[in-house]
């Protein structure tokens, strides 16, 4: 199933990627950037509406871009038919299979907003990244753990600009969409369920609705709940103006008050 898996996406990626503009596409790169959000999408019986597989696959196709450091372990890299270096896994849920896996949650009484958004979502992303063991443990005796090493902490940022890439491509085709932890979608369960190895760690359930989901009387659009708490980097960006030359404890103290005092944003 994997195998299969991997050569669609990379099949998906065209020879010329990027080499094109599309002529109609008005948005800049920061305009998408500033106008991308959370939209959780929420129905209580599954949608039917319409929707362009061959899209939604071409957003998958923009992780294949994003920047990593560290290669995959061995023992991750092993399970590809190409031996991939990439620390992050991306397993696609169409919209039958997000269908089934409401089902299953349902049948097993799941209480949480889930199966709401799976009846809503026409693609689900499990993705996932590859840690890195220091002590060669089985990956399966340490589901969801890892070792805080920089190399992980590596993979795991790799992992993330993955994910923003699609988000940001899905916010341009005007896709809603929503990153989130996965609540139970993090489970060993779900991992069994879809063929997910267990020594790989859950970075994020990234659900894509219908683009017309805002006007569709029958379903609930939520928020992210930090959208309105953004500070916009009034003081978390700051200049650096001046070098500390001989810094101990208080000085570095002293030159932070400084730098944040002088803060342009
Ligand atoms: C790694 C990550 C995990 C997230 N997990 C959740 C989640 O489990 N539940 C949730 O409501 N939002 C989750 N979010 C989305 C945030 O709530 C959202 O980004 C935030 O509220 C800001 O809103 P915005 O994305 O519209 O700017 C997650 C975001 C990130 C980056």
């Amino acid at each position: 199933m994997h195998g299969g898996q991997w050569e669609l996406a990379a099949c998906m990626i065209p020879r010329d990627y990027g080499q094109h503009q599309d002529p109609l596409n008005l948005l800049s790169i920061k305009e998408v950037i500033a106008s991308r959000k959370t939209s959780k999408v929420l129905a209580k019986s599954p949608l039917e509406s319409d929707f362009d597989q061959a899209l939604l696959e071409s957003l998958v196709a923009t992780a294949a871009y994003a920047p990593f450091h560290y290669m995959a372990a061995n023992s991750h890299r092993e399970k590809l038919p190409d031996k991939a270096p990439e620390p992050w896994r991306i397993y696609i849920l169409n919209r039958t299979i997000c269908r089934e896996v409401r089902e299953w949650l349902i049948s097993r009484d799941d209480r949480t907003k889930v199966p709401e958004m799976l009846a809503a979502s026409d693609m689900l992303l499990q993705v996932t990244w590859c840690p890195t063991t220091e002590d060669g443990a089985a990956g399966s005796e340490r589901f969801d753990c890892y070792d805080a090493t920089q190399t992980n902490m590596e993979h795991i940022a790799a992992t993330a600009a993955a994910i923003q890439n699609i988000i940001l491509a899905a916010t341009e085709h005007e896709i809603p969409n929503y990153w989130s932890s996965g609540g139970v979608l993090r489970e060993k369960e779900i991992f069994d369920l879809l063929g997910i190895p267990r020594d790989e760690i859950l970075l994020g359930s990234v659900f894509f609705f219908p683009r017309n989901a805002a006007r569709n009387q029958k379903v609930t659009m939520v928020p992210g709940k930090m959208r309105e708490r953004r500070s916009h980097g009034r003081t978390w960006c700051h200049w650096v103006e001046e070098l500390n030359m001989d810094a101990d404890s208080k000085s570095t103290a002293r030159n932070v008050n400084t730098i944040v005092r002088m803060g342009r944003n």
